[in-house]
């Protein structure tokens, strides 16, 4: 079959690497993709958010199956948009579905239909400011003030004292700090603990779990300094243990599924669950998103032996029961190199070198092609995957990897899965 993947990261090149893997598929094609996807198909200068551009490759080169890697054009409606088309099935939700990310509020409304363990919160809008500013100045501190639509990954801000607190409730509601998306704002407790994510494929009736990962968001060693949108992951994590691992199922994942059912929601593809696990071994969800992770599928997918195309067609088909993944249990770490100033302003354009493979994969996530020479093109620019007996010798194993990479101004964290010890 052909397949179409949407997306240019390094969450997208995992993907191509798998599915190019798969015995099923014949061609892969990726809009747009990066030179790292190159090397696995056919990447199509088009835009994730052009349907029509999007039809039209599905119809010149006989596409049987879209996935769908970032949240963009899920949120749009992609998957609505082709639901006319018998021929093509497609990975995602609707865009319904994918309002569990699209709209913080929306998604925290749903948790509390179906008593999905959360952190409390209220929400507001330019209506309720004035209750916002009451509500706010009586919270407990640290309090969590997050934008309600899709920010960029930016849109959480988590602060220490109430006059932080109001004044960035009133940068997002009366000085549009992130546009539309900070029109309604969620206010919310503070959770503290062991934060992991937990990934699922389902048909919007069943669902099977895929490996679980824990990123490293911040910037500085020993997770410090400003968030980024991740700078390496591990998987899997030890104390992921079946307890926990059985919790997770029954008060989380469970209760998602199921209220699908009960709300007649179309999601056919990926449940991304973040979780903060507490001191007393319980999992809070913090959110949900509507697509894999990025760096965790870095990590997540090279430890599936299964076929991927042939879970994401039980997927597509409303056969996730059927599935059963296999998974290699040893651990796998990606660390993520960036362009020096990353994730406030840096430079792009500088010559990369030093790429071999040779015990790890090296997914590349802003870089470009010129002339046969490689390229720094955005703020992550390399995810280098490892494997190891545990979270220590298999980030070794990457560092080694990165220690014969270079492009001007490189940086990257060495010490990822630092608390799996
Ligand atoms: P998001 O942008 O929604 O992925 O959130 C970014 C990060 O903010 C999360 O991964 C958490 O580390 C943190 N965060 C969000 N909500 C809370 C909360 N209620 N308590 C503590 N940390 C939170
Ligand atoms: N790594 C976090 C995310 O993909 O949202």
């Amino acid at each position: 079959m052909n397949i179409l993947l949407i997306g240019k990261g390094g969450r997208e090149h995992a993907f191509a690497w798998k599915i190019s893997r798969s015995k099923l598929c014949d061609k892969l094609f990726i809009a747009p993709g990066n030179p790292g996807t190159a090397q696995f198909g056919n990447n199509l200068d088009i835009d994730p958010t052009d349907f029509a551009g999007i039809e039209k490759v599905c119809n010149d080169e006989r596409i049987d199956l879209i996935v769908v890697g970032p949240e963009d054009p899920l949120v749009l409606g992609i998957t609505d948009f082709f639901k006319k088309n018998e021929n093509i099935k497609i990975i995602g939700p609707s865009a319904k579905g994918a309002q569990l990310e699209g709209s913080k509020s929306l998604a925290k409304e749903f948790m509390l239909r179906h008593n999905i363990p959360t952190a409390s919160y209220k929400k507001f809008t330019k209506e309720t400011y004035a209750e916002g500013r009451d509500y706010i100045s009586e919270h407990s501190l640290p309090v969590v003030i997050k934008a309600d639509g899709l920010a960029a990954g930016k849109g959480v801000v988590i602060c220490n004292n109430h006059i932080e607190a109001l004044a960035e409730f009133d940068l997002m509601i009366n000085h549009y700090k992130f546009g539309e998306a900070g029109s309604t704002v969620v206010i919310e407790q503070f959770l503290t603990g062991i934060e992991m994510s937990v990934f699922v494929l389902t048909d919007g009736k069943n669902f099977t779990l895929l490996p679980e990962a824990k990123d490293y968001k911040k910037i500085g060693e020993g997770e410090t300094g400003p968030n980024t949108g991740g700078m390496g992951a591990i998987s899997p994590l030890p104390f992921f243990n079946a307890d926990l691992k059985n919790k997770v199922i029954q008060k989380i994942i469970k209760p998602t599924v199921e209220g699908f059912v009960k709300e007649d929601l179309d999601y056919k593809g990926f449940i991304f669950f973040g979780l903060m696990i507490t001191a007393e071994n319980e999992p809070l969800l913090i959110e949900y998103n509507c697509r894999m992770g990025d760096p965790e599928t870095e990590v997540v997918i090279p430890r599936i032996n299964s076929d991927l195309v042939e879970l994401l067609m039980a997927t597509a088909n409303g056969n996730v029961s059927d599935i059963i993944v296999d998974v290699n249990s040893q651990t796998a770490a990606t660390i993520v190199a960036v362009s020096g100033g990353y994730p406030g302003i840096y430079k792009t354009g500088f010559r990369i070198s030093g790429i071999t493979e040779n015990s790890s994969i090296v997914f590349h996530a802003g870089t470009e092609q010129k002339n046969s020479e490689l390229f720094t093109a955005g703020g992550r620019v390399l995810a280098v995957t490892s494997f190891g007996d545990n979270a220590q010798t298999a980030v070794e194993a990457s560092l080694q990897t990165l220690s014969h990479i270079q492009f001007e101004d490189i940086y990257y964290r060495k010490d990822i899965g630092f608390d799996l010890k």
